[in-house]
């Protein structure tokens, strides 16, 4: 079994390189932003603040989320509708934010994001894989980007959607939520100590893609020397 954790700050290209990855490797792309975007938006549908943690906390037992692969795209139920696009606006992004500080919000997510990797080769993206999800991945991959390529590529990503949204918005926002990720309590989005780096402001896409099929290719035969 392959595990590949693949961690970062939003916009660095974590899901497009991810996505790449999975189909050139023939292996299962796990996106738990997703995961973290759906208890968001059962929140908000719940009319909760995401800021309070005791209301979030109570509403955790009725939340009813699955998560499955059809035809290898990843699929996430909330009270058994598929979410689909309805988790990828800024303001979904915001709530993820605030309700993953949460220690039993992270808790609730482990075991489905754990035993897709028990069961499957996997390449799975967030802000803990390589800390705290999958600490024995066998390559573990800290991808960051400046804050201005960031933002540029999260513009042009949700325009492509058809979600208007300008430059200084979303560069307002992302340092935001980089700050709320960086710095909770809980399972920070720190980069593990064995994790390799690559800072793709310069890269295009596929040539991120390329650098990390490199560093896959090392580490594994690196550790099947050993
Ligand atoms: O990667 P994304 O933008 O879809 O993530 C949405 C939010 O969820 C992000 O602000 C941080 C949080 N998140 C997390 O805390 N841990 C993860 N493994 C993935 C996402």
């Amino acid at each position: 079994m392959l595990n590949i954790a693949i961690d970062g700050p939003s916009g660095s290209g974590k899901s497009s390189l991810a996505r790449a990855v999975a189909k050139k490797l023939q292996i299962i792309y796990v996106d738990t932003g997703a995961l973290y975007r759906t208890v968001g938006l059962y929140i908000k549908r719940r009319g909760i603040d995401p800021s309070d943690t005791a209301e979030v906390i109570a509403a955790l037992p009725d939340l009813s989320l699955s998560m499955t692969y059809e035809k290898g795209e990843q699929h996430i139920y909330l009270e058994g509708q598929d979410v689909g696009d309805t988790i990828r606006t800024p303001e979904i992004a915001m709530y993820a934010s605030k309700v993953s500080a949460i220690p039993e919000v992270r808790a609730f997510l482990l075991d489905t994001q754990r035993s897709i990797a028990e069961k499957n080769s996997v390449i799975m993206d967030g802000r803990d894989i390589g800390t705290v999800i999958l600490p024995n991945a066998n390559v573990k991959i800290f991808l960051t980007a400046s804050n201005e390529a960031r933002a540029r590529r999260r513009v042009a990503e949700l325009h492509e959607k058809g979600i208007e949204a300008t430059y200084e918005d979303i560069l307002r926002d992302m340092a935001l939520r980089d700050e709320n990720d960086r710095t909770r309590a809980v399972a920070p989005a720190i980069p593990a100590e064995d994790a390799v780096f690559l800072d793709n402001s310069d890269l295009t896409a596929e040539e991120t893609v390329t650098a990390v099929l490199r560093i896959i290719a090392e580490k594994t035969a690196e550790k099947s020397e050993k």
